[in-house]
């Protein structure tokens, strides 16, 4: 094993900070987080207040655009994303030509760069307004493909979009509609689907979104761009996670596993388990939008009158974690992931697409990131350095020698 601490002390030209801790690797405008105090804001607002009062798209607005739509601004978004929520016929095709049970977030990566096949994005430096065009047509096109993806992994005709639907509705409408019967979403539930996509909307410089920074540094497009945001967001230890916990939750009950007998498991390192939906390399107290979301998977249950066993099993075990000293020691807390997937299954989000939907959210957050790449006249491609610690210098052996 490479011992990192030893080559931190012996490096004098390098700073080697392995996983980027301590490394800010830009100056942005974005977003702000506190992880000691547990604050997150989104253009200066708190994320509690975006998360009762903001609708999905005037949060994308804010943050790629870096303040309020007025009435005018949001109704013109609006009607750019209405405008360009269909795919492209041949895009279509592409679905057909996936196996049934591709992954949607295999499908969602493939689409998005596909994107680039049917028209490459020209946006000038500065220029709003394209900006503008091209935003709209991938998140409102992301949610199409989303949905497409779903319908064709499990075998049923592609529902398109229709224009008298708004953001969240259309999105469950192509989710969930039957070519002979309309899916009709309750208030409720558009209500915490759309809460659900603001609180994912952008968290600076995590995983995906500096691989979005990094892509764009290299002035590559706005699509192929996000395409790679998508898959640094599919692992386990980012939007994967949401997927996990809800497995995780699913193997305590299928094992008959108490909470506290599961925190054992996860504290025997000898098992190499984590406690999924738990930790955070910046939030060392609490994770804002853990909070929320554990409210909001209460009141969405109740209001459908919903008795799911995980939401309690994650309640306990979140309590017993919380009062745990390795738990403690470590400053690990329920982070946004926890909670999420209890609501995106009440909603009937399979559990393959919850990942999916986590970049439904992010497409926001990596867009006003890659504009702001773009429109920095001196940004730098980015470029990190390492310590070669291979051999110093090899002799080549003839193939024969072998
Ligand atoms: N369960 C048990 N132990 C944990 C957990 C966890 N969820 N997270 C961290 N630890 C322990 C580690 O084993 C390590 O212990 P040690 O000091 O005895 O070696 C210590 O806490 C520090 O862990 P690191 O992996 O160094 O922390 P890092 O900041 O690099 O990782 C991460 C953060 C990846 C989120 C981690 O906490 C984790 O794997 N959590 C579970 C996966 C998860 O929920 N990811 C979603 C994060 S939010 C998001 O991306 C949307």
């Amino acid at each position: 094993a490479i011992d990192i601490s030893k080559l931190r002390a012996e490096s004098s030209l390098i700073t080697l900070d392995d996983g980027f801790g301590n490394t800010g690797s830009c100056a942005s405008k974005i977003t702000f987080i506190d992880g000691n105090d547990g604050i997150l804001r989104y253009r200066g607002i708190p994320i509690e207040t975006l998360a009762e009062h903001s609708s999905f798209v005037e949060t994308a607005y804010l943050l790629i655009f870096g303040h309020l739509p007025t009435h005018d601004e949001r109704e013109h978004f609006t009607e750019l994303l209405t405008e360009s929520s269909a795919l492209h016929e041949s895009m279509m095709k592409h679905f057909e030509a996936f196996p049934t049970n591709s992954h949607p977030m295999a499908i969602m990566s493939a689409m998005i760069n596909s994107l680039s096949t049917h028209e490459r994005p020209k946006i000038e430096r500065g220029d709003d307004a394209t900006l503008e065009i091209y935003a709209a047509k991938l998140i409102s096109k992301i949610r199409t493909i989303a949905a497409a993806s779903y319908k064709s992994s499990i075998g049923e005709p592609i529902i398109y979009p229709r224009p008298d639907l708004r953001y969240v509705d259309n999105f469950l409408h192509m989710m969930f509609s039957l070519p002979y019967k309309e899916y009709e979403a309750s208030p409720e539930i558009s209500h915490a689907l759309n809460m659900f996509l603001v609180l994912h909307a952008d968290h600076e410089q995590n995983c995906s979104t500096s691989t979005v920074r990094m892509v764009a540094s290299g002035e590559a497009n706005l699509y192929a761009s996000c395409s790679a945001g998508v898959v640094a967001l599919w692992g386990p230890k980012h939007g994967g996670a949401n997927t996990e916990v809800v497995t995780m939750l699913q193997r305590m009950r299928r094992e008959g596993l108490t909470p506290q007998e599961l925190v054992n498991q996860v504290k025997d390192k000898s098992n190499n388990r984590r406690l999924m939906g738990f930790g955070h390399r910046i939030y060392r107290n609490f994770d804002p939008r853990s909070k929320i979301l554990r409210k909001a998977a209460e009141r969405l249950l109740n209001s459908m009158k919903i008795d799911d066993p995980l939401l309690g099993m994650a309640q306990e075990l979140a309590d017993i974690a919380l009062n745990d000293d390795y738990f403690i020691e470590r400053h690990l807390y329920p982070n946004v992931d926890f909670y999420s997937g209890v609501i995106l299954r009440a909603i009937g989000i399979p559990l393959n697409m919850y990942t999916v939907m986590f970049t439904m959210g992010r497409t926001p957050g990596w867009i006003a990131n890659w504009k702001e790449v773009h429109d920095n006249p001196g940004q730098k491609i980015y470029r990190p350095r390492q310590l070669y610690v291979g051999n110093p210098k090899s002799e080549w052996v003839p193939r024969h020698l072998r």
